[in-house]
């Protein structure tokens, strides 16, 4: 087995190179990495196992979860003695720098996420170094690192800037002789320390790409692809990620214009913890009433379970209730997108007479709740705005992907993490909303604001 801050196959010295793209979706709940070499064998694109360190319900799932120990070694083993943190993607967002102290370093949402990548990065690089010589082995391997960041993110600057560094400190600590450890790191920042300075990638072939971007790029590649108005939607553990853009070329290169890009904090585990805590409320309402019985006569209930509620027992609005309110915000959001694409962003689209092409990707789209958002919007944009409603659609396995085992249905788990594995310049040009003006309607459509021809113009 290759040492864990490898980067090229052992005993050679080989001239002719090849290039291998990293894709790593850094997820919320889950990462997931796929290496693809774009230039040989025939763009073979590899879903990295993570065999013991991947979740019970798949292994190419690895938890977004670090370990680390007082000294601030760090582990993706699960280790009963050492301290664990999850939510690195969630407080990275919200603020990078907040740090707490322990013994003389400090830990911060950004020391954590470096630390978690580079861990990643030791485990694809050592997996690919391992398993794959008989294909790879003769050659030198280029490297490329492409990182996912929230969509919405995408035209800040900052926000770019900051995935882009934590990408590049990552692969640097993942280069080091020593354990990957969260007091080195934090010394790094303080000056105090000094990296290897063998990086064995250029600089500008680490990149950040918006998840959605990445997501619809196996599509967009595919023969299957349409050019025009789509909006796809990805249910994350902690977000809702919706956007509406146009897929086009322009002098042969694939362009995205995002008319709409809108984000909000109701992945499935917000819809987990919305249930959570109107169930407490009502839990609570049920032990008020039984403490407050003022019918000292009545008989006192037998057994233990009497005293708990069934679902029943909290009146009949009750499932309503824990439901709905959650339900309706996940829906308003939807529209939202759905009537600013109408209204202002592109209200010619033909799209609308021939039902709007939907992408509906995430672990989160296996929760009821959100089909159905999903099915009554159909149903209302039929009905009442006059349109041909949605289209919803599957996401298509690329061909090239190469897995030990994977469902069809759980492929657009990975897509994103496939979609980074391109390399940064054959994605083609990326626009954020910012830089695209709002359409008229006009029974001419035009589509000058963002230099699309659609089929029937041609
Ligand atoms: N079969 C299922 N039924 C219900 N929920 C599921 C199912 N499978 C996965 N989930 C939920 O999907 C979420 C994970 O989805 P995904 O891997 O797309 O999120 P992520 O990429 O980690 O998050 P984000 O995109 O917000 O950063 C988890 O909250 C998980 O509980
Ligand atoms: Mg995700």
């Amino acid at each position: 087995m290759p040492p864990a801050n490898a980067t090229q196959f052992q005993n050679t010295n080989h001239a002719e190179i090849c290039d291998v793209v990293i894709g790593i979706d850094f997820g919320t709940s889950c990462s997931k990495v796929v290496l693809q070499s774009p230039y040989f064998a025939d763009r073979r694109a590899m879903l990295v196992p993570f065999g013991d360190l991947g979740h019970p319900i798949n292994s190419h799932l690895l938890p977004t979860k670090l370990y680390y120990d007082r000294q601030g070694n760090c582990s993706l083993a699960t280790d009963l003695n050492s301290l664990c943190t999850s939510g690195i993607k969630l407080r990275l967002l919200q603020n990078p720098d907040i740090g707490e102290s322990l013994s003389d370093f400090a830990i911060t949402p950004r020391t954590l996420a470096i630390a978690y990548i580079a861990l990643v990065l030791r485990h694809a690089r050592q997996w690919f170094l391992t398993t794959q010589s008989k294909i790879y082995g003769n050659f030198r391997i280029r490297w490329h690192l492409n990182i996912g960041i929230p969509s919405p993110g995408y035209d800040d600057h900052d926000r770019r800037e900051l995935f882009k560094c934590i990408a590049a400190d990552a692969w640097r600590f993942s280069l080091g002789t020593e354990s990957v450890s969260l007091a080195r790191i934090w010394q790094y920042f303080e000056g105090r320390w000094k990296p290897n300075n063998r990086i064995d990638i250029e600089s500008d072939a680490i990149n950040v790409m918006p998840e959605i971007v990445a997501e619809v790029l196996g599509y967009a590649k595919s023969n299957l692809r349409e050019n025009g108005l789509h909006v796809l939607i990805d249910i994350g553990a902690g977000t809702i990620d919706i956007s509406g853009f146009i897929l086009h070329n322009k002098e042969g290169e694939d362009r995205y214009s995002f008319l709409t890009s809108d984000l909000d904090h109701l992945g499935a585990y917000h819809c987990h913890l919305d249930r959570v805590q109107r169930i407490k409320e009502h839990v609570t309402r049920w032990f008020s009433h039984l403490a407050g019985r003022q019918d000292l006569a009545m008989p006192i209930m037998a057994s233990l379970p009497e005293y708990f509620p069934r679902l029943a027992d909290f009146g009949t609005d009750a499932e309503k209730d824990i439901l709905e309110e959650f339900y309706t915000r996940c829906r308003a959001l939807v529209h939202r997108t759905l009537k600013s694409l109408k209204k202002n962003r592109d209200p010619n689209s033909e799209r609308w007479k021939t039902g709007l092409p939907i992408f509906f990707c995430g672990g989160g789209k296996s929760l009821s709740i959100y089909r159905r958002v999903l099915d009554d919007l159909h149903e209302c944009w039929q009905t009442s705005m006059a349109t041909r409603g949605l289209k919803i659609i599957d996401l298509p396995k690329p061909a090239n992907l190469v897995a030990d085992s994977l469902d069809e249905q759980l492929y657009d788990r990975f897509a994103v993490a496939y979609g980074l594995s391109y390399p940064y310049y054959d994605i083609g040009e990326i626009r954020p909303p910012g830089s695209i003006s709002n359409v008229s309607i006009d029974p001419t459509p035009k589509y000058a604001h963002i230099e699309y021809v659609s089929k029937d113009l041609v």
